[in-house]
């Protein structure tokens, strides 16, 4: 087979609840999954791919002296596994040059805001003492750029003047248990391409 017509492959990076690996899982892709790899013994990521017959992995960074020497470790693993994608579904690690670069976009990302706004941690917070009106979900390709590279992406909703951290955590959550599966069906018909940090969707380029 040549690598066209390979069948769709990815391996799942977690480090704790793993809602969105269920919600992948639930949308038909366990058996495109290849391992799901965490670096948190307890994460109940694990629990979830077990059920579903997925191969996992727990490689702890506590286990390594430096982000460096922990990531190539992961890498290695990972290119055991030798997915076409690699799915970060709330995997709390920044990611080293290096680990990027050797996977250079393969790796995806989904994160609680809609970005450019609020890369980082405590989106909701953030998106509530700034009174935004809008708030949302983005799926993006991993670059050095923490939360920054290119969009695939993403879905908003409009926040209630009753809407708490709570509240939008849930309803962020359930927007992006929609997002996800929805691209990953574009991944494995292979209708997503990234050219010179640019994305392509169905050959249109999307800004
Ligand atoms: C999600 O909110 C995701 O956007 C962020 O981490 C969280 C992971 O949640 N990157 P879960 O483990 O999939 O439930």
């Amino acid at each position: 087979m040549s690598s066209d017509q390979e069948a769709f492959s990815c391996v799942v990076l977690i480090s704790g609840n793993g809602s969105n690996l269920q919600a992948i899982i639930d949308a038909g892709f366990a058996s495109d999954i290849r391992a799901v790899i965490s670096n948190k013994a307890d994460a109940y990521g694990l629990v979830r791919a077990q059920a579903a017959n997925i191969p996992t992995a727990i490689l702890s960074h506590k286990d390594f002296g430096s982000r460096e020497l922990y990531d190539a470790a992961l890498a290695k693993l990972i290119s055991n596994y030798n997915p076409q994608l690699i799915i970060l579904a709330g995997f709390m690690r920044i990611l080293s040059h290096a680990f990027v670069k050797q996977f250079a976009g393969k790796i995806i990302n989904i994160h609680p805001s809609l970005l450019p706004k609020y890369p980082g941690l405590n989106t909701h917070a953030r998106v509530l003492s700034a009174k935004d009106s809008h708030h949302g979900v983005s799926v993006h390709f991993v670059t050095e750029a923490l939360d920054g590279g290119p969009l695939i992406a993403q879905t908003s909703l409009n926040i209630s003047p009753q809407d708490t951290v709570h509240t939008l955590q849930e309803r962020v959550h359930t927007l992006e248990h929609k997002i996800y599966p929805q691209v990953l069906k574009l991944f494995k018909e292979k209708r997503i391409q990234l050219i010179d940090s640019q994305v392509f969707i169905d050959n249109k380029a999307i800004s």
